[in-house]
């Protein structure tokens, strides 16, 4: 997705600056080449060696630099962008942009570029709620600058509220989203993933190997393409995902119940989950003790949320999943007939490198006129965005 993309990422002088070094490694290891360039006073914060080791490319920190300005000037990299990401950007920074003040490296290439610019804003609250910073990020916005907007949390400043820079996997994933297409816009997506718990007394439960990488993956790519995407997650170790409206639930009931408050609200469903089949007939308030006899569990059948959804799923393109170690195809088109699915992303987890727990699956999408399409190895968030590929075309079939 930033593969041989040319990212100019500009830091200007916060405390957040060293947050600016682990965006610079999320973005060079998703193939992207970047060029820093950092203003005098974020060198105050963090050395320019830091950014240049890393991104392996000099940093650019001053205007009138002559042997520079002549090998890859300011204007050059301005041409050359395909993004340019601020991070973190001062009020005094944005201040300018808005203000077309160009008087630095930093602001000068930003004022040249015609590449799309996302702003990570980080500062003190009361700066943040400042009319005069409000209207200088209002004004950048209509101009089209984007912004990753800075989260709540103590600042460095000992104040507590906004403006505290966002992470650098958020902000990875808005520039992301920004150089990515919106294939999706106008689509309401909503997406399950991880395991449930059923929980059997206050201390133990039942439940299985789901990461929530995979949905998470789909989730993600979905929000990315320009849908605006719902996930229900069972408990996972992930963070939440930057920019979508995420649900946490832990039982399948909770689960069933969350889908189903937002089912109207959705045009394509994608059930990633690992949903456990059942639970535990009665939750004991205490800890269960244990003795010498033997324990027996007696368990009762959860909802089929799937199941339920293709009853009801009316003009909605609904995707269930598979999770097989055996006859992988054949159960697969029989959840989809019995399901009333559209389609089902079948993984056969006996393989290496396929279904629970791994960055990678292997999986056959099983379409409903009997195509089977097979895949290869891949990471997850290839195989999320070849999903949605597939959502749009049974889309689009379906509008004739
Ligand atoms: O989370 P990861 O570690 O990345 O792993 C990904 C995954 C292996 C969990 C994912 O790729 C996957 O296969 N998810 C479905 C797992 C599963 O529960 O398979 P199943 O064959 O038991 O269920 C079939 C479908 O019915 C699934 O879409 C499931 O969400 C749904 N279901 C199942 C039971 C139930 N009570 N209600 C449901 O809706």
């Amino acid at each position: 997705m930033l593969k041989g993309k040319v990212i100019v990422l500009g830091v200007t002088g916060g405390i957040a600056a060293y947050k600016a070094v682990e965006l610079l490694r999320l973005l060079t290891k998703a193939g992207a080449t970047v060029h820093a360039i950092m203003t005098r006073s974020a060198m105050e914060f963090v050395t320019p060696l830091t950014f240049q080791t890393l991104s392996m490319n000099p940093v650019h920190t001053e205007l009138f630099n002559l042997i520079s300005e002549r090998e890859i000037g300011h204007i050059a990299l301005a041409d050359r962008a395909d993004l340019f990401v601020i991070a973190p950007a001062t009020a005094n920074l944005i201040g300018k942009l808005a203000n077309g003040i160009a008087d630095d490296l930093l602001s000068t290439t930003v004022m040249a570029t015609k590449a799309p610019v996302l702003i990570a804003p980080a500062m003190n609250v009361n700066m943040y709620q400042n009319p005069i910073y409000k209207e200088n990020e209002a004004r950048l916005k209509d101009h089209g600058y984007l912004f990753a907007e800075p989260a709540r949390g103590m600042l460095a400043c000992g104040w507590e509220g906004e403006g505290k820079l966002q992470e650098p996997q958020a902000i990875f994933e808005a520039a992301a989203a920004a150089l990515t297409g919106k294939d999706l816009a106008g689509e309401r997506i909503l997406v399950t993933a991880g395991p449930t718990r059923e929980e059997l007394d206050p201390v133990r439960y039942i439940s299985n190997h789901s990461s929530g990488k995979m949905g998470y993956a789909i989730a993600r790519a979905a929000w990315r393409r320009g849908a605006e995407v719902i996930l229900v997650t069972g408990p996972t170790c992930l963070d939440p995902p930057f920019g979508l409206d995420t649900v946490a639930v832990e039982s399948a009931e909770e689960m069933r119940a969350a889908v189903m408050e937002r089912l109207s609200d959705s045009s394509v469903i994608i059930k990633a989950a690992a949903v456990a089949d059942y639970r535990p007939r009665q939750r004991s308030d205490g800890k269960i003790k244990k003795s010498d006899q033997p324990l027996t569990l007696e368990l009762v059948k959860n909802p089929d949320i799937l199941g339920e959804l293709g009853k009801i799923k009316g003009e909605r393109i609904l995707v269930g999943f598979a999770a097989e170690t055996e006859a992988l195809v054949e159960n697969a088109r029989t959840k989809l007939t019995e399901k009333n699915l559209d389609m089902v992303v079948a993984n056969d987890i006996g393989q290496v490198g396929a279904g629970f727990n791994v960055d990678t699956n292997i999986a056959k999408l099983v379409f409903r006129d009997g195509r089977v399409e097979e895949l290869q190895l891949m990471q997850k968030e290839d195989l999320a965005d070849l999903i949605l590929d597939r959502v749009i075309e049974l889309k689009k079939g379906n509008r004739g």
